[in-house]
């Protein structure tokens, strides 16, 4: 399953952050001309240093509808992941500037694609659209693409993306849009922008603890059982790169069905610091739903896909590139 990316003209919507600038460095590979959108809200340009000179990048705000229509127009296809969006503290803090970013940034963005007849669309949903009731328990069952339903996000944030895949079926059935939508699942990395105090989450704040250690204390939010599993972004790109060249046209899970501890999580950072460190837990601090997993069985079906990286493998080459680079880490994220 492939697509020829050569002279593709591709948008990429908050290209300055995660997701966004690994999609846009390997489309870039594969001889795609990448115009990043990005208002540098969580983003920054050291995300995307390497290939500036490469890509167009456009600093501008995805929530003015001209922008989006300017950023649209012929794009032959465009990858929608901005969004106003952070860890567990930042999305169980914050409603209705999330919700209205983020609800802006798609309709708009949306419209403007559907008015530039883009050939495809790709959108960026999250586990978090599941619902609270699936994930009371911390040995939970992986959670299957239909499990969304009926519907009850545990934040504001799972509602507008839920809304937002709403959004997206709506376009498909009323204009013929091709649209992709992956549920992705905590994906990290190494990129600046994950170690930044409000919107960063787990593995990278796990690693700068540890880095940081005996410095400052190393301390896990929650009694540390809640149970996640993630996602490093070599898959995750690759995950939804076949997704677009896909005729799978409904949300689909992006994520791993390992299921860990942030216990676990931590133990596995503090292995590969090699220190001796014996965490403490903040029990005043969010964790979030208890236990959330994600069921591979579709994507496994339709895509052939499924993580390569292991969680040790992917956190061992975050901490590197972190402790390779930790000035200017601490410089951009203020530490
Ligand atoms: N990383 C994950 O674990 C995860 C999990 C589930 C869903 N997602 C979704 O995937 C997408 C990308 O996530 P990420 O981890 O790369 O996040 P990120 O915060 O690193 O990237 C989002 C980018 O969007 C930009 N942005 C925000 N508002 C903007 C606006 N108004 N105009 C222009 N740019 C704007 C930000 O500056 C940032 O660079 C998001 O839609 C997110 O909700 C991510």
């Amino acid at each position: 399953m492939g697509m020829n990316w050569s002279g593709k003209q591709v948008l990429v919507c908050g290209g300055a952050g995660l997701i966004g600038s690994f999609i846009a460095r390997e489309l870039l590979q594969r001889g795609a001309a990448v115009t990043i959108v990005d208002n540098l809200s969580s983003g920054v340009l050291d995300n995307i240093e390497d290939i500036r000179d490469d890509a167009e990048v456009l600093v501008a705000d995805l929530r003015d509808p001209a922008i989006c229509d300017a950023a649209a127009r012929g794009k032959d296809v465009v990858f929608q992941l901005a969004a106003n969006m952070g860890g567990i503290g930042y999305i169980t803090s914050i409603g209705a500037e999330i919700m209205r970013d983020s609800a802006g940034i798609n309709i708009n963005m949306l419209e403007a694609a559907r008015s530039a007849n883009v050939e495809r669309y790709f959108y960026s949903s999250s586990a978090c659209v599941y619902p609270e009731y699936r994930q009371t328990d911390e040995h939970v069952t992986a959670l299957k693409e239909e499990d969304a339903y009926p519907a009850e996000p545990d934040q504001f944030y799972g509602w507008e993306k839920l809304f937002t895949e709403k959004l997206c079926e709506a376009y498909q059935k009323d204009y013929g849009m091709c649209i992709r939508v992956a549920r992705f699942h905590n994906v990290f990395g190494p990129v600046y922008t994950g170690f930044d105090k409000a919107k960063g989450k787990a593995p990278c704040h796990l690693i700068m603890k540890a880095i940081q250690h005996p410095d400052s204390p190393f301390d896990i939010w929650g009694d540390g059982e809640q149970t996640r599993s993630f996602l490093y972004i070599d898959d995750c790109i690759k995950g939804v790169l076949r997704l677009v060249a896909s005729d799978h046209g409904r949300p689909i899970n992006i994520g791993s069905d390992r299921l860990v501890t942030i216990n676990q999580l931590a133990d596995i950072v503090i292995h590969i610091s090699g220190k001796t460190i014996v965490p403490t837990h903040d029990l005043t601090k969010p964790q979030g739903v208890r236990g959330r997993n994600a069921d591979l069985t579709r994507v496994r079906q339709v895509l052939g896909w499924e993580p390569e990286v292991t969680l040790e493998e992917g956190l061992r080459r975050t901490y590197e590139w972190t402790v390779a680079r930790l000035d200017h880490v601490r410089q951009v994220c203020d530490l």
